[in-house]
């Protein structure tokens, strides 16, 4: 019996976890450039951290969720984000009072369990960060800014940022209730997700694709008139900041997110080139969050890619990622047996020095070794066979050049300082 890898969950194979690392790199890098930190937090969690701030009424909640008892009853669940477990770890850890703003970047796996398809799998992989510790609309639009440099610095050109604001915790229940208000009448005509909405989490319908919903969802008044002053001149400064920034979005009436946690600014990247998983990554505001969850009074914002969606967009946009970019300084072939316990020392020593150094342990035909040097992508190959060692000499073959160096052989030593000057030298 084969075992495979479970529905939903798959492996990522070199060349294709080359793309996935040079993503990882990038973002190490850019997150590093704008400041923030990297935070590492466990996969698994206590589950009333996901219930308590996600929201037990939202999708993710009441059934994407890996949740088990573990050996002494206790409810676990996987993570399925990481904004609750970084707010957790922030209060754990009382990082507030070690500095009044935090911003912290993380990258690793998260678990829903979703039904699969392109784009959405049920281990699928997150890059994102938060900033903890202030309200100012700033943090909005840079949480905006750096995940949309971020896609123009891995080339993924012409993203669409779409925008729109929930307001503050009061201006949301209101729109809520106005929102059950005004569709209560015709509750049984909207589609059966809808109707349970509307109950649940009035929200949610604003964004249902269903295009008979559509239609009662159009006449509804819009989230962006009903916010509070102080709701709509945050949203109208963020928005500033953005132009100020030459960052392209649209607002989107109908953006609402998935987790319940978000107030005000709220944002989503979408992608041409995803099938119908369009969206790239998303974020926002959560001013209640640390509170809710007993810590002081906190301003924060952040956002999340779809590592897997970013990947599924580089390989139709720079497919050139997948492939080996590794290039082998040099390869030691496996022609005469005696001397093959002196090449290990000598792959061992070059390989000591940061040298790129691989030997050939079968012994198949020359033609076939030379083969397997070019499929290497070696830079140097080292010849050493029968006629060699009886002429007392060794071969150096740049894999550029037709010529090949026959070198006079003296002891162990001068073959590897000579290949080592030879390859320092290209
Ligand atoms: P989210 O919108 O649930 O937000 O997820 C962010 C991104 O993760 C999505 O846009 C998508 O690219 C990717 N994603 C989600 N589910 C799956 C899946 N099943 N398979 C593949 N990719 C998926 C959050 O998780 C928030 N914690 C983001 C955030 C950070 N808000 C504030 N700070």
């Amino acid at each position: 019996m084969t075992i495979n890898a479970l529905r939903g969950t798959y492996d990522i194979c070199p060349p294709a976890s080359y793309i996935w690392e040079y993503v990882e790199q990038e973002a190490r890098r850019l997150f590093g450039q704008f400041g923030y930190g990297e935070i590492r937090t466990p996969i698994f969690e206590e589950t009333r951290l996901f219930t308590r701030s996600i929201g037990e009424n939202t999708d993710i909640v009441s059934k994407e969720m890996y949740t088990f008892a573990d050996r002494k009853g206790r409810s676990i669940t996987l993570r399925p984000e990481a904004t609750a477990p970084v707010v957790r770890a922030f209060l754990q850890h009382k990082l507030y009072s070690v500095s009044p703003l935090n911003k912290f970047f993380y990258i690793g796996p998260m678990f829903r369990y979703e039904r699969p398809q392109a784009g959405r799998n049920r281990q699928f992989y997150q890059l994102g960060t938060e900033i903890l510790g202030s309200n100012h609309p700033y943090y909005d639009a840079e949480s905006i800014a750096l995940a949309h440099q971020f896609l123009c610095v891995i080339g993924i050109n012409n993203p669409t940022v779409k925008i729109n604001s929930v307001g503050d915790l009061e201006s949301k229940k209101l729109f809520g209730k106005m929102i059950q208000t005004k569709l209560m009448p015709q509750q049984s005509l909207l589609c059966a997700d809808c109707q349970t909405r509307l109950e649940k989490n009035p929200l949610r319908v604003l964004d249902c694709k269903n295009p008979s919903c559509k239609e009662y969802i159009k006449d509804l008044p819009r989230l962006t008139d009903n916010l509070s002053p102080a709701s709509k001149e945050h949203f109208a400064q963020v928005l500033r900041f953005l132009d100020s920034m030459n960052i392209p979005y649209v607002i989107d009436n109908c953006l609402v997110r998935g987790l319940d946690y978000y107030t005000e600014t709220i944002f989503e990247i979408v992608h041409s080139n995803l099938g119908s998983q369009d969206a790239l990554g998303g974020g926002g505001r959560y001013n209640n969050l640390v509170e809710e969850m007993e810590g002081p009074s906190t301003g924060a914002v952040g956002f999340a890619f779809g590592i897997d969606r970013l990947v599924m967009v580089l390989e139709q946009l720079r497919p050139e990622l997948a492939t080996d970019r590794q290039q082998l300084d040099c390869y030691i072939l496996n022609l005469e047996p005696s001397v093959f316990t002196e090449h290990v020392a000598l792959v061992h020593k070059l390989r000591k020095t940061g040298i790129r150094a691989d030997i050939c342990t079968e012994e198949k035909s020359m033609k076939a070794q030379f083969r397997a040097a070019n499929k290497l992508n070696a830079r140097f190959v080292v010849i050493r066979g029968k006629e060699e060692i009886e002429k007392n000499i060794f071969s150096i073959k740049n894999m550029n050049e037709a010529n090949e160096e026959k070198i006079s052989y003296t002891d162990e030593n001068t073959l590897f300082e000579i290949l080592r000057e030879r390859i320092i030298k290209l």
